[in-house]
């Protein structure tokens, strides 16, 4: 087998074997199909398409590429949860401590920032020290010791999804419901969870621009999730306005922190809820939605989900003296604001144009292996529905560059849409599926 044949296969659109993917996979971990080959198997995959049976085989070919975690020798149940990725979703670090301070344990395999969507890896490493890259010895010892561990994909763990994502950060080959399926559902299937609740994120700043796209990715990857033998579902939540107020790493692990002190903003307080309160019932912990929901917000309340988070954050060797007081966190050299250029109702933010404004600030890949500016980002300080005056801040602009300033502001800008008349807010969540 040749990896250019296949490679040629798919680009005329036709379907795949199991063993032509298999060997696919097996190549890219190897080393022995190179970085080039992979992009453009990865474009041809992106712009023909994949059946579910190749995307099932892809998924558990990618899931085998390394170890396959067997977290039943360590906790009775483990839960996990994953974001199909989009702006401001810091969502993983206030759900992930709340959820193990009501005393279900989460182990969770997360990825770097993807495209102009922000990575949960990424951000955390704004802490000094934070250490992403475990073994699966340390992943499973933290998930007994302590109840929650977030790991970036290692030499142990999907391997091959590693090396995928960082090739479709940088080549336009992000919004495919195969690849993106395969990618989520093999590290949720190497990193062992029994079950998994998956945010799919649908509209203008993610990588499913329809509910009707988000939805057959969703059914895909909780298709996926059975045949694997993991309680999965997927809740459907809007993405065409940023989630929170921060975007940009060390901005958003801030506002994270802001959350589980109980001051965060409210529609991604209430996001977390919601996504807490699924995983509570769907790990056997909570009876109900209503029941959960209490248990989660008596967690952020009386300050347990902080002293797990503060547990991770010292449990993979990062500065916790940043988290308890965010000002250390790595700060930019010119913050400025910008105002609204007129009065009237906000009807549109758009996401992605904020997404990429962050990364045009520093705060993501344009190449593989690119460093990042932790520091840099945007605050947004309006939601959709909301009336706003002439001159009213709009938005707060972190640079490390002053002339990303004005180049920045010109993007916000042209990034909202605004009515004369009253615009309805957006909804937090459109269904959910499993
Ligand atoms: N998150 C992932 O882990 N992979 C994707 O492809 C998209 C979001």
């Amino acid at each position: 087998m040749r990896a250019v044949d296949i490679i040629i296969k798919k680009r005329d659109g036709l379907e795949l074997t199991r063993e032509e993917i298999e060997f696919f996979v097996r190549g890219m971990v190897s080393g022995e199909i190179p970085d080039y080959q992979v992009a453009a198997w990865a474009m041809a995959v992106m712009l023909r398409g994949m059946t579910e049976r190749e995307t099932t085989d892809l998924t558990l070919a990618m899931a085998h590429s390394g170890e396959v975690l067997d977290l039943s020798q360590v906790v009775p149940i483990a839960v996990d949860k994953h974001s199909t990725g989009g702006v401001g979703d810091k969502t993983t670090l206030v759900v992930e401590p709340t959820v193990a301070a009501c005393g279900l344990p989460v182990g969770k395999m997360s990825g770097r920032g993807l495209g102009f969507s922000g990575g949960t890896i990424d951000k955390m490493e704004s802490i000094r020290g934070f250490r992403a890259a475990l073994s699966v010895e340390e992943f499973l010892h933290n998930l007994k010791t302590y109840g929650i561990v977030l790991s970036a994909q290692s030499a142990n763990l999907a391997p091959a999804d590693g090396i995928l994502y960082a090739l479709r950060d940088v080549t336009g080959t992000v919004p495919s419901i195969p690849l993106i399926a395969s990618s989520i559902m093999s590290k949720k299937i190497a990193a062992g969870a029994q079950a998994i609740v998956l945010d799919v994120k649908v509209g203008r700043g993610a990588f499913m621009r329809t509910l009707e796209e988000a939805r057959r990715l969703a059914e895909m990857m909780v298709a996926i999730g059975k045949l694997s033998g993991r309680r999965t579902i997927a809740l459907l939540s809007d993405m065409n306005q940023p989630l929170g107020r921060a975007v940009g790493n060390a901005l958003e692990v801030k506002e994270a922190i802001d959350t589980l002190h109980n001051q965060g903003p409210e529609d991604f307080v209430e996001h977390c809820l919601v996504v807490a309160s699924y995983m509570l019932v769907l790990g056997g912990k909570a009876k109900d939605l209503e029941s959960a929901r209490l248990m989660a917000e008596a967690a952020l309340q009386d300050g347990r989900a902080w002293d797990k988070f503060r547990t991770l954050v010292i449990a993979q060797g990062g500065d916790v003296s940043q988290v308890d007081d965010p000002e250390r966190l790595p700060q930019a050299q010119f913050v400025e604001t910008v105002t609204a250029p007129r009065r009237g109702y906000l009807s549109q933010i758009d996401a992605q144009q904020v997404g990429e404004t962050s990364l045009l600030l520093g705060a993501g890949r344009t190449k593989k292996g690119d460093p990042i500016d932790h520091a840099v980002g945007v605050l947004v300080l309006h939601k959709v529905g909301d009336y706003v005056e002439e001159g009213q801040p709009l938005f707060v602009v972190h640079a490390n560059r002053r002339e990303h300033l004005a180049v920045a502001r010109e993007r916000l800008l042209a990034a909202c849409q605004w009515s004369e008349v009253a615009v309805d807010p957006l909804p937090l969540f459109y269904g959910v599926i499993g």
